[in-house]
């Protein structure tokens, strides 16, 4: 590579240098001496994986790592790439900004980029603030989402002797339960900036219950308008506390958005659906938590598929990452909707969609060419599983994972054991499926899905240790 093309790459890469024409270098400064010796040895771990052989020079709260090649070309694509890389695995803010100060004594660290929250994290809108629309501080409306667990499922590929890594990013763990904050934050930020008084939603529930909590948030009226009958017991009752206008019509979901629809456009009142663009824009938040996590893009994502924004989403966050060289190439984007609700795969909206995950009973999507687009361009696929291959999934992941996510989440297991069955991964290969609810929303289904019984017993240790199965010993 020329000094003029290094000189491109460098541009987007904050304080790094170029060396003699052969070599890119930074250091990074750090407030403990131990904080730079953690940092040379994950710098170290990364190259190790990447098979690069970086120099990293440690000194006194200060670490300089230079990137070099002995090739006869000189520097590469990847040295970059792996700058960028190395860029992420420094904690938040990013170097080489200042350290901030150490909390004095009984004073809590305070962080946030001015949003005013304390926390280590600030929420995706102040830490991936450079990916997402522009925002004054005090527009921020955040309950500190995303930077959600992204966990091995050890004991499901072992089970089912998967010949690839398996990771769960748990969208559970958000403030209401589901994946629709990291959106919900950026859109009704976005509504505060512009002087909105009132949102409105159509929703299966997710979405109602989190423009519910970020509307209160912002001082701001929601209506939300949901199925009746047809949304699990933990989003209504979210939306309800959380001071919503709940609107229940007698009538499903794709005909829900299609009133809200016309009524944001005659009446003062902002659509926070996934129609509205900046839901998207930090929905796309989650696919770069788990590059940052990983150090790189998994190789498949598998996902359940509703209004299709989500993936569509997803898809966007890993190009706009590849397009900014932080990861080297994008996963195959898997979409698994369910089978009496499956529009997508059939070609065709779905007049009566019907399954037990609620979430994703929906015929028409609105982002349908979100959907296929990220299919294409990752050659990827969009299928069907059952209702009963969703359940089993649910159950597994409860009882081998520990973890309770909704019946709509589980369909991105339940179509990735599918497609192993069918050998579609190769060997090491890492896959993530998105888990995008918690499984709390909807407490009938998983009583309704476990065939244990509590028993009840006298408030006995006899009896109770009898319910267990043992004997007293005399
Ligand atoms: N999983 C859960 C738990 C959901 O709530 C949704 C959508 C999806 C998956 C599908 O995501 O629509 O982006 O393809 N819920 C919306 C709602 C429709 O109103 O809460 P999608």
């Amino acid at each position: 590579m020329t000094t003029t093309q290094a000189q491109e790459y460098l541009k987007e890469l904050a304080g790094w240098q170029l060396v003699e024409g052969k070599k890119i270098a930074k250091e990074f400064k750090f407030p403990r001496y131990l904080d730079g010796m953690a940092f040379a040895q994950r710098v170290g771990e990364l190259a190790e994986r990447e098979g690069h052989h970086p120099n990293i020079h440690v000194f006194y709260k200060k670490v300089r790592i230079e990137i070099w090649t002995h090739k006869i070309d000189g520097l590469t694509e990847s040295d970059f790439i792996l700058a960028a890389k190395i860029d992420d695995l420094t904690p938040w803010p990013p170097s080489p900004s200042p350290p901030s100060p150490l909390p004095s004594e009984g004073e809590g660290r305070q962080r946030g980029e001015g949003v005013g929250e304390r926390s280590c994290w600030p929420g995706v809108y102040a830490h991936y603030r450079a990916f997402l629309p522009p925002i004054a501080d005090e527009h921020i409306v955040t309950l500190l989402e995303g930077n959600t667990p992204l966990v091995r499922a050890r004991r499901l590929e072992e089970r089912f002797s998967l010949p690839c890594e398996l990771y769960l990013k748990c969208e559970g763990a958000n403030p209401t339960g589901s994946f629709k904050d990291r959106g919900m934050t950026v859109a009704i930020s976005q509504a505060k900036q512009a002087g909105a008084k009132a949102v409105i939603c159509a929703s299966t529930g997710n979405t109602a219950a989190s423009a519910a909590a970020y509307a209160a948030r912002a001082g701001m009226r929601a209506f939300v308008v949901v199925p009746e009958g047809q949304i699990a017991l933990g989003k209504l009752a979210g939306s309800m506390i959380y001071g919503a206008h709940v609107i229940q019509i007698q009538g499903n979901f794709d005909r829900a958005l299609e009133i809200v629809r016309q009524l944001a456009e005659r009446y003062p009142v902002t659509l926070v659906n996934s129609v509205n663009p900046h839901r998207l824009e930090g929905q796309k938040t989650a696919a770069f938590e788990i590059c940052d996590v990983l150090g790189r893009a998994p190789d498949y994502h598998a996902l359940p598929v509703g209004n299709a924004g989500n993936i569509t989403a997803y898809w966007k966050g890993y190009c706009e990452y590849f397009s900014h060289k932080k990861i080297a190439k994008r996963p195959v984007m898997l979409g698994f909707q369910a089978e009496g609700a499956a529009p997508i795969v059939l070609g065709h909206p779905v007049e009566n969609p019907r399954t037990v995950a609620t979430a994703i009973k929906i015929g028409n999507p609105a982002s349908w060419s979100g959907a296929l687009q990220a299919r294409d361009e990752s050659g990827g696929l969009i299928a069907t599983v059952s209702d009963a291959q969703i359940l089993e999934a649910y159950k597994l992941l409860a009882q081998l994972e520990g973890i309770f996510c909704e019946p709509a989440s589980a369909a991105s297991v339940a179509g990735v054991l599918m497609l192993a069955q069918q050998r579609y991964f190769g060997s090491d290969s890492l896959v993530v499926c998105t888990l995008t609810g918690h499984g709390l929303k909807d407490p009938d289904t998983a009583l309704a899905t476990t065939s244990a019984k509590a028993i009840t017993v006298r408030a006995e240790l006899n009896e109770v240790l009898r319910a267990m199965g043992l004997e007293l010993t005399p």
